[in-house]
């Protein structure tokens, strides 16, 4: 099977991409190399011992989009690229919304010019804003609380209509709980540019020394121990999730909306905890205010995604953190520039 990979050469993309082409598929990448580096294109070939097609382009340029989708010859696209930072989308609302919204349009009305029915999009948990319960489950109220949620949520309601007026087209809206880990290899992690502003990257790079101490926001929520609880999900397990929803509902026409989590939450403190074991290092940390739009606890309802996809996570906290270790500390500045 030939897929298009949008922002294949990102975070959770490249690893989709190794999973891909383990089970024998072909991705096909475009990225704009925005948030990613080249080099994520050898790491690929030397995990696979296959160098995906990769095109450097934007998916907002649709002459672009239509030469490459003449020549790729695929069945199906999974839509990773976009813009992902929350702090970012407030001082930038407009390049969340060009990127995230207007994007993904140019991409629909390429895939339709070019008789390509199936979408696969990487939505969040973030749709379902400060949920009124736990587990979370596909039907729960959606809402947003800043450009990143909203762009998100747009996309997801556009992407619905679009569907009903096209009923041909299979669309598929996988719904991330908090990705982490890396490649077990130590080839492929997160890399993020700057400062992170999530858990696991900060955590990380607190380990390898490259930040002083960790701040912990919060420390009063209604939790276990008072700081937040997220439901993290190795990003090989997510990567997976997209091979099922490939293989199973991911080509059949309609809507399909599935959580993709483990359904097990973990608080700030039992992550330090889980790495500082796995690493062999303490992890320095300092309760600080709570983020502001941070809420006390998520975590998903996976059991829609089992029963129609047959899929589920299998890999432990000590797997994520584990790895997440031996990619930091064989890479402690990432990815190398070429
Ligand atoms: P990432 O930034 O590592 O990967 C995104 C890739 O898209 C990058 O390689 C970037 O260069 C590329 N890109 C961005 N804009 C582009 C454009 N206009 N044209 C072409 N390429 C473009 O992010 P990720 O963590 O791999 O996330 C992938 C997707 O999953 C995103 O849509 C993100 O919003 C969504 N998501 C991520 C998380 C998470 O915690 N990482 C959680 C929920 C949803
Ligand atoms: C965040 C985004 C969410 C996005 C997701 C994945 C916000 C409000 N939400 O989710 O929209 O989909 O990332 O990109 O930004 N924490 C600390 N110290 C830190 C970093 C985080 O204590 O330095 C805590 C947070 O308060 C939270 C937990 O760790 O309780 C997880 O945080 P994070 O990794 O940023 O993910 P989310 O906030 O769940």
């Amino acid at each position: 099977m030939r897929v298009l990979v949008t922002g294949g050469m990102g975070y959770i993309g490249s690893h989709t991409c190794v999973q891909m082409i383990e089970a024998g598929m072909t991705p096909v990448i475009v990225d704009n190399l925005y948030n990613s580096k080249k080099s994520v294109l050898g790491r690929i070939e030397k995990l696979t011992g296959v160098s995906p097609a990769f095109y450097e382009g934007d998916i907002r340029d649709r002459a672009f989009l239509d030469s490459v989708l003449a020549e790729a010859n695929v069945e199906a696209v999974i839509h990773f690229a976009g813009l992902k930072a929350v702090g970012e989308s407030v001082e930038k609302p407009l390049e969340y919304y060009d990127n995230n919204v207007h994007g993904t349009l140019v991409l629909v009305e390429a895939m339709r010019a070019a008789g390509v029915n199936s979408l696969i999009f990487s939505s969040s948990a973030t749709v379902y804003g400060d949920p009124a319960s736990v587990p979370i489950t596909e039907d729960f109220p959606t809402s947003a609380t800043n450009p990143y949620g909203r762009s998100k949520l747009m996309v997801e309601e556009c992407l619905t209509d679009i569907q009903k007026a096209h009923p041909e087209m299979s669309i598929t809206l996988l719904r991330y709980f908090n990705p982490v880990g890396s490649h077990p290899s130590g080839e492929m992690g997160e890399d993020p540019q700057g400062i992170p502003n999530n858990l696991m990257p900060f955590i990380s790079q607190v380990a390898v020394g490259r930040r002083e101490y960790l701040s912990v926001f919060g420390d009063d929520y209604p939790t276990v121990d008072g700081t937040g609880v997220r439901d993290y999900i190795h990003v090989l397990d997510l990567a997976d999730g997209h091979l099922a929803a490939l293989t199973h509902k991911g080509r059949e026409a309609g809507l399909h909306i599935y959580n993709l989590g483990t359904g097990n939450g973990f608080s700030v403190l039992q992550m330090v905890e889980a790495f500082s074991q796995s690493a062999g290092v303490e992890v320095a940390y300092q309760i600080a205010p709570r983020r502001p739009g941070d809420i006390a606890e998520c975590w998903a309802d996976p059991a829609k995604a089992k029963a129609e996809l047959k899929w589920e996570a299998t890999r432990t906290i000590e797997d994520m953190t584990t790895d997440t270790w031996r990619w930091q500390s064989a890479n402690p500045t990432g990815y190398p520039e070429l």
